[in-house]
């Protein structure tokens, strides 16, 4: 019998999109409060690539989606926080976030810091869900800690804020910390959380998730100048006005694009040990890069 297709990449992303939100709905249902609404809202409409991430890895060593959706939820939690609190007026200042208001203009900011908050603390509730063996779920948890902390997602905030008014711009070096951090831990985080699981050798899925989460966060960079706001869902030409500090400050679009691929190849030799069976994995590092939204 011939092996069954694997569904086209947009798809399988919009179904797990699909889990995602009613896995965290069903987490929200029992609040009827408006910070509950905001937080079930936040959710909605992302492309949950880190979510799929979470799923993709754990069906490589041969884990189940039902085993694993917590953790993906948890992920896509931590990730809307991060996002809730990066759109507020304190921070980048957005209006406009995955095509809808952001939530401190639908709602108001206390509700915006406190939904991120509770989705925080959501994320941590959850991934101690998942469906594996208790040191597994520990190793979840912890890794999860330290990479929406001060050593990952928060630390690459708050070198990114700081760099808007350092007097001295900030070297490759420094952008290529702040990216570690501020994008890069999360998504490495969601590649590892399959090994993670299964106990398995986490080193072809970190050097993966690295070189993908550098080339995610050059794409972005490169989309706010080059990409469409409406088909973004988010406002463009943000990073040049508030002075960031970005690749492409310091190699321009050219050779933005040009290291984006280059990481896009690294990431995908990363899994030469996986053989075939990573082809979904490599189709998600490939669209990293393509991607108009
Ligand atoms: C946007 O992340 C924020 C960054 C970390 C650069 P995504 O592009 O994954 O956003 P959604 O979840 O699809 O909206
Ligand atoms: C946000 O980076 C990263 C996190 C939320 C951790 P950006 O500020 O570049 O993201 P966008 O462009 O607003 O989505
Ligand atoms: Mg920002
Ligand atoms: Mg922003
Ligand atoms: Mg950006």
């Amino acid at each position: 019998m011939l092996a069954a297709k694997p569904m086209p990449l947009d798809q399988a992303l919009a179904q797990t999109s699909l889990a995602v939100d009613a896995y965290v709905k069903a987490a929200l249902a029992e609040f009827d409060l408006p910070v509950a609404k905001a937080m079930s809202y936040a959710i909605e409409g992302g492309k949950t690539l880190r979510g799929f991430l979470v799923l993709e890895t754990a069906r490589l060593h041969g884990i189940g989606a039902g085993a694993a959706i917590p953790a993906a939820a948890a992920i896509e939690c931590l990730h809307a926080y991060s996002l809730i609190h990066d759109d507020l007026p304190c921070m980048d200042d957005d209006d406009l976030r995955r095509g809808r208001p952001t939530v401190h203009r639908k709602w108001d900011e206390a509700t915006a810091v406190l939904a991120g908050d509770a989705l925080q603390s959501l994320a941590f509730e959850l991934v101690l869900g998942t469906e594996c063996s208790a040191e597994a779920r520990l190793d979840l948890a912890r890794g999860l800690a330290k990479a929406s902390g001060v050593a990952g997602m928060v630390g690459g905030q708050a070198m990114d804020i700081a760099a808007e008014t350092a007097t001295l711009p900030l070297s490759l070096a420094d952008v290529e910390a702040l990216q570690a951090g501020k994008t890069g831990a999360l998504i490495t985080w969601s590649a590892l959380a399959g090994p993670r699981m299964a106990r398995s050798d986490q080193r072809p899925l970190r050097a993966y998730g690295d070189a993908m989460g550098r080339a995610f966060q050059i794409a972005d960079d490169i989309l706010d100048v080059e990409g469409d706001a409406g088909s973004l869902g988010k406002a463009v030409g943000k990073d040049a006005v508030a002075g960031k500090a970005t690749f492409i400050s310091h190699l321009g679009l050219d050779g933005a694009k040009r290291l984006a691929h280059m990481l896009v190849d690294e990431a995908c030799d990363a899994l030469a040990v996986y053989g075939s069976d990573a082809e979904t994995l490599r189709d998600v590092a490939r669209f990293v890069i393509a991607r108009n939204r």
